[in-house]
């Protein structure tokens, strides 16, 4: 029998039919915590600094404090890929308040729980990559910034799970929030770009969008291949009429975009720019020093 991955869950390993936590955990009664996904690429976790920072930074804006420095995070992090004696993974960080009562109140949770998962994802298929998706502007504006912003990552993600209810259902591969404006802020939980006459746009935090670690990423690379790059918001036409568009995300990685409502995006495949970016992204995301070894 194939042995169980095991899980982290406050110092200890447990394997995966067995790793269990309260019903009495506010990250399940209120979603009440934050959360980070983070991947490894042959025996690199891809800016596993970056991840651990911003996790830090969502618990802090949520006034969570979490049991370990930062430094004890990341051990415990590289300690669980190695258990599992794993190169490339798929690794989900979660906080939560913990066990309290049933009233929201967290200062009746004294002790916030730790989960490590390592595991693998596939939320876009190889022909997504090669071929690009459609998406859909939903309904569900993206929280706001004076709401439960996604720009803490936080364990409310209903709002993103109602986007992806509403493009399913309209047989679009993927949603797309608008802000409370009606500009452009994200996918359900990936980033969003847009390319016009060789130049890059991708919508500012202010839209409550996540402050994404691949799209700073992506950023990065389109500049040192020599594109300008601005944060802009984004209109729906702007979109419709763009000569390219792309998601970019952690699980994602980077996914072309061929249609928006049923407009297609430039000639409906995946773009030039794209397509170079995409290249770029693999060739750099297993470099050492894009991230943490885990073996060494
Ligand atoms: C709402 C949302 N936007 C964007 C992203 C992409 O962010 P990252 O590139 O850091 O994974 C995610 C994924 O974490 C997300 O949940």
């Amino acid at each position: 029998m194939e042995k169980e991955l095991q899980v982290y869950i406050d110092g200890a390993y447990y394997p995966k039919s067995q790793a269990k936590i309260s019903v009495y955990d506010h990250g399940l009664l209120y979603g009440d915590g934050v959360f980070e996904g983070i991947r490894a690429y042959n025996g690199v976790v891809f800016k596993l600094k970056e991840h651990i920072d911003r996790l830090y930074r969502s618990a802090h804006a949520i006034m969570l404090k979490i049991p370990l420095t930062k430094e004890e995070m990341t051990q415990a992090v590289v300690e669980t890929l190695r258990r599992n004696k794993l190169k490339d993974a798929y690794i989900r960080l979660v906080v939560t308040r913990g066990v309290g009562d049933l009233g929201l109140d967290p200062r009746k949770c004294p002790k916030p729980s730790v989960i490590i998962i390592t595991d693998s994802i596939s939320i876009m298929s190889k022909e997504a990559k090669e071929k690009g998706i459609s998406a859909m502007i939903s309904w569900v504006r993206r929280n706001s910034v004076d709401a439960s912003t996604h720009e803490i990552k936080s364990l409310n993600y209903l709002n993103s799970v109602l986007g992806k209810i509403e493009a399913t259902a309209s047989g679009a591969d993927e949603a797309i929030c608008l802000d409370k404006n009606g500009v452009i802020a994200e996918g359900v939980g990936e980033n969003l770009f847009i390319v016009k006459d060789g130049k890059i746009f991708t919508p500012p935090s202010s839209t409550g969008a996540l402050a994404g670690i691949t799209a700073q990423f992506v950023i990065k690379l389109a500049r040192s291949l020599g594109y300008e790059v601005t944060e802009f918001n984004i209109t729906p036409f702007q979109l419709f009429t763009a000569d390219e568009a792309f998601f970019t995300g952690t699980a994602a990685e980077i996914v072309p975009i061929r249609e928006v409502n049923k407009r297609q995006i430039g000639d409906g495949k995946p773009g030039p720019v794209t397509k170079r970016l995409m290249d770029a992204f693999q060739k750099a995301v297993a470099d050492p020093a894009e991230g943490v070894p885990i073996y060494q």
